[in-house]
């Protein structure tokens, strides 16, 4: 009996982490998507406001969200002015749109074999488009990149998506 339950769970976890609305953020993601934040210009300042057509801690576009599938806040919907930066702007609903962002164009970016932060990491500062090229190719990159890599090793090697 209490097999069946952990099974239940198990697929209920995995099956509610992939959709639409992203309800739960796993913890591996959360110490992943941590040390995106830090490398973030602030250093993951809750308070950046939108700036140049980028809003919150992360740094997220209008595009950037839409791609990832216009995740909103809670009883919030996509359609109304502002739902974009409201979520962008608090970090709980911006961990949520690059989860979803991941969810939909990880991959391999560096070519090592696996799918971790490293990669995410890469996709959230290249774009979907061309996650290939070393994030430390420009300046501002390579500085992007030095604090990236100061984050613990082992929650850089977390967050694969490609086991489920
Ligand atoms: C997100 O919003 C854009 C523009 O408002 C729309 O074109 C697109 O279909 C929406 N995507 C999803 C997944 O709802
Ligand atoms: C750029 O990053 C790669 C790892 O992605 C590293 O091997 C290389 O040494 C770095 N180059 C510089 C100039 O920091």
């Amino acid at each position: 009996m209490q097999k069946y339950y952990i099974v239940i769970c198990v697929l209920l976890f995995s099956y509610s982490v992939f959709t639409e609305d992203l309800p739960y953020i796993p913890n591996y993601g959360v110490r992943c998507m941590r040390c995106i934040c830090t490398a973030t210009i602030g250093d993951c300042d809750l308070t950046l406001g939108c700036k140049e057509g980028y809003c919150g801690p992360f740094r997220i576009s209008r595009v950037y969200w839409i791609d990832a599938g216009n995740i909103t806040l809670p009883q919030d919907t996509p359609e109304r002015n502002n739902a974009y930066e409201d979520c962008a702007l608090e970090y709980n609903c911006a961990q949520r749109i690059l989860l979803g962002y991941f969810h939909q164009y990880a991959r391999d970016c560096n070519s090592d074999g696996v799918t971790n932060c490293d990669d995410y990491a890469m996709l959230h500062v290249n774009g979907r488009g061309q996650c290939h090229p070393p994030v430390n190719r420009t300046e501002r990159g390579k500085a992007w990149w030095d604090k990236y890599t100061k984050c613990d090793p082992l929650d850089r090697a977390e967050f694969r998506f490609q086991q489920f």
